[in-house]
């Protein structure tokens, strides 16, 4: 089958459509036709090499962490899906890939809605249940006055949506060309940077109950002191996290957090009733993935990066 891959740690030039082995859906998995997948920075970390001592990879690996498709195997114990029905869903995040290819082996899944294009639903999965996992942990409810950091990015608009959903109140920090887009996903939005806690604090006078950081710029300091407390934050993004005594969750590795699998099938229903969506910066063929990756490394997309089939 087609699949993005790499021989070699370099940069986006490296990347090479091959012709690799299919995989097949072993116990407790199905294997989809792959319609979409997505790009998340951390396919370009893998490919770039700077992740190589802390997840050594077997080379060639194949690219791409989530997908939507159409089911046409399904593996011993799994239930309630059948060949030939349109899921979205994520790898088995030990594996760091798979999904950028004609065939992939998802872990956890929920049926795709039909308010979501093929291009949407590839790419919604790694951060529906990023944002969901981060939501989860700050309790984010109804009532919740909530600031997240980057919302104009691939996590951090569908963390705006779900959050708003679930009755929060959401300041969102953007680029000032971001807002108006930002704001249309229901937060009030605002610039990161300098003056930060005096903004939010116009912005929320009451303050704000907690915080995620879907950027990872180094502004941990600020938004602990905005929230008044470290374990009212939480990063997705920030290595140093540590330092401000501040929780970096991540879904695989020493210390991680359960997926929050079940956000998959909340997001769904919320697509279907019209309450979220999934803004798509760009699709690219696999062909052409080596601009999307371009794109994804200059940290300025909007929404999504997706690859088609
Ligand atoms: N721990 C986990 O489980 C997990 C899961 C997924 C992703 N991540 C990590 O989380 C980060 C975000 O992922 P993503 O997919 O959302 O990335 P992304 O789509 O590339 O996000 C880019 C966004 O970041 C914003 N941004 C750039 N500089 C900023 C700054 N100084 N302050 C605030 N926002 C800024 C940009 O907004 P403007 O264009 O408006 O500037 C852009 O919209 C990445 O580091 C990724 O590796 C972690």
């Amino acid at each position: 089958m087609r699949a993005l891959t790499f021989s070699e740690y370099g940069p986006a030039s490296v990347l090479e459509v091959a012709d690799v082995v299919e995989p097949h859906a072993g116990p407790g998995r199905i294997r989809v036709a792959v319609r979409a997948s997505g790009l998340t920075p951390a396919d370009c970390r893998l490919r770039s090499g700077r992740f190589r001592d802390m997840v050594p990879l077997h080379l060639p690996h194949v690219l791409g962490m989530d997908a939507a498709g159409v089911v046409d195997e399904v593996g011993a114990g799994v239930t309630g899906v059948r060949p030939g029905d349109e899921v979205f869903g994520i790898v088995d995040v030990a594996e760091l890939g798979g999904a950028n290819a004609e065939y992939a082996v998802l872990a956890a899944w929920a049926p795709k809605p039909d308010a979501l294009t093929w291009e949407q639903a590839g790419g919604a999965a790694g951060n529906v249940e990023t944002a969901t996992r981060a939501l989860d942990r700050l309790k984010v409810g109804t009532g919740t006055s909530l600031l997240i950091e980057g919302a104009a990015g691939g996590v951090g608009t569908v963390a705006v949506q779900l959050a708003a959903a679930r009755g929060a109140t959401v300041v969102g920090t953007a680029g000032a060309h971001n807002h108006t887009f930002v704001a249309g996903l229901g937060a009030t939005p605002t610039t990161y940077g300098p003056g930060l806690s005096e903004r939010v604090a116009a912005l929320a006078p009451g303050g704000v109950d907690a915080v995620l950081d879907c950027a990872g710029s180094g502004s941990l300091p600020d938004l602990v002191d905005l929230a008044g407390s470290p374990d009212r934050v939480v990063t997705i993004a920030d290595m140093n996290a540590g330092e401000y005594g501040v929780h970096h969750t991540r879904s695989a590795g020493p210390g991680a957090d359960p997926p929050a699998v079940e956000g998959l099938a909340v997001a769904a229903a919320l697509a279907g009733q019209g309450r979220f969506t999934v803004p798509v910066a760009a699709a690219f063929t696999l062909e052409n993935a080596a601009a999307a990756h371009r794109l994804s490394e200059t940290g300025h997309a909007r929404g999504k990066i997706v690859l088609i089939l």
